[in-house]
């Protein structure tokens, strides 16, 4: 075998790592034998270089291997999982992993906490009081098949090697590297073990890509990926040129999903949530999408899919009474009102400022074990091309401290443009690759 050095050396030149090469790196970095400083430059090598889909595939597939690859076949039927790139406001696994199960879909899934200035379903979820998030094996298969659905947290066993190397790449700025993101995601998916996977892929000011063009680029590396692996992959691109919805934050936005799983949610966060629970359908039945549009539609109106919203916080052990009654939630001791400083349209948003202001709020973690206030951040008034008045009341923070609100306050003064004319529409709904 070469020395590591030389790999490095070859990638630096943007040529092909083969298979073997790229199991030894992994399991090397794994085992310890190689270490930081020679797979940060590694890493930057391909961060300038890039990877051809035979090294991305045998990336992925080495760090999906690091760990066990869970066996979802005692569920039966086809497994759809869902995944989004990350975002702000963003609560839609809440809202359509129950329509899918109410359509026949089984969801057995696992999900993830914030990271950096995007929220996680796990938070959300551990905000309902009593709800558990580390189900063994046999709960969840066993919430899977009273409720048809569970989403638990990610097991230590899930593809470590991406947790390891997301860890390096989170300290030698290189996080945004499309065939790293796109390895780092797509190992995670394979390992948690479902048939067919659905990513929602955000793009815009509140996304880790911000460029659609790369945002395209991404999603089509990661279908070219699970489709080498022998899984359907369907990604499907969405703005986040604003925030999702109204609610910012884990109790917040737990009450909104609930308002929509009661066919009064917000346009543009239903509008998302039909296009993706039709993906998910359309997959999992094989049927059009436009049939599995309906499907999804008709979930939401017959009340099915808040049967099993509700199912499933009980097979999870949530004391469901809250959410039958949301305002029993424990609210934010300090509420501000945050004010427009000018008139007009409101014509920009900046998203990750938003996510940034939440998290400061106590809704995020600054460090990966830092707790988290389940009832802080941010409720929206208006949103882009909203006209407003000097002093109108913009958003709502929630937070524990006053001097939290006077902070994030102060960095949302930088997040919205203003004009006296409107602008374009956000395009929410943008390209399919399949
Ligand atoms: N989410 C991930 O899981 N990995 C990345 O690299 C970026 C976002």
């Amino acid at each position: 075998m070469e020395r590591f050095v030389d790999l490095i050396h070859k990638k630096k030149l943007g040529r092909e790592l083969s298979g073997s090469e790229i199991s030894y790196m992994v399991e090397g970095y794994c085992n310890g034998s190689i270490p930081d400083y020679q797979m940060s430059a590694m890493l930057m090598a391909i961060c300038f270089t890039g990877m051809n889909d035979r090294e991305l595939t045998a990336l992925t597939l080495a760090m999906r291997d690091s760990g066990s690859v869970s066996d979802l076949s005692p569920i039966r039927g086809i497994k759809v999982d869902k995944h989004s790139t990350g975002g702000v406001g963003d609560k839609t696994t809440l809202i359509i992993g129950p329509v899918a199960a109410a359509c026949g879909i089984p969801v057995a899934k696992m999900s993830g906490r914030g990271l950096g200035f995007t929220g996680g379903t796990i938070d959300k979820l551990e905000s309902i009081p009593g709800l558990r998030t580390d189900l063994s094996a046999a709960e969840f298969f066993q919430a899977v098949h009273n409720a048809g659905i569970c989403v638990n947290g990610q097991t230590d066993d899930l593809a470590p090697a991406d947790k390891r190397i997301y860890a390096l790449r989170d300290v030698t700025a290189t996080v945004e590297s499309i065939p790293l993101i796109a390895a780092s995601i797509m190992s995670k998916k394979l390992a948690a073990g479902s048939d067919k996977i659905l990513l929602d892929v955000t793009t815009g000011n509140g996304a880790f890509i911000k460029d659609y063009e790369q945002s395209l680029a991404l999603a089509r590396k990661m279908v070219a990926i699970g489709t080498n692996a022998g899984k359907q992959t369907v990604a499907q691109l969405t703005s986040m040129d604003e925030p999702l919805g109204f609610a910012i934050g884990n109790n917040l936005e737990v009450k909104e999903a609930i308002d929509a799983l009661h066919g009064n949610g917000p346009d543009d966060l239903m509008r998302v949530c039909d296009t993706l629970a039709a993906h998910m359908i359309s997959l999992g039945k094989e049927i059009p999408f436009k049939q599995a549009e309906t499907e999804a539609k008709g979930a939401i109106k017959s009340g099915r899919a808040w049967e099993v919203f509700l199912s499933m916080v009980e097979q999870q052990g949530g004391d469901t009474s809250y959410m039958e009654h949301p305002e029993k939630l424990p609210a934010a001791p300090v509420t501000i009102e945050y004010r427009a400083k000018e008139d007009g349209y409101i014509t920009s948003m900046d998203t990750e400022g938003f996510g940034v202001a939440a998290g400061l709020l106590g809704a995020g973690r600054s460090r990966k074990d830092d707790p988290i206030d389940f009832s802080a951040g941010i409720v929206l008034r208006h949103k882009i091309n909203d006209l407003v008045q000097r002093g109108d009341v913009l958003a709502t923070l929630h937070t524990s401290k006053k001097e939290l609100a006077e902070a994030a306050a102060g960095l949302l003064d930088g997040c919205y443009g203003f004009s006296d004319r409107e602008t374009e529409p956000v395009k929410l709904i943008g390209d399919v690759v399949r």
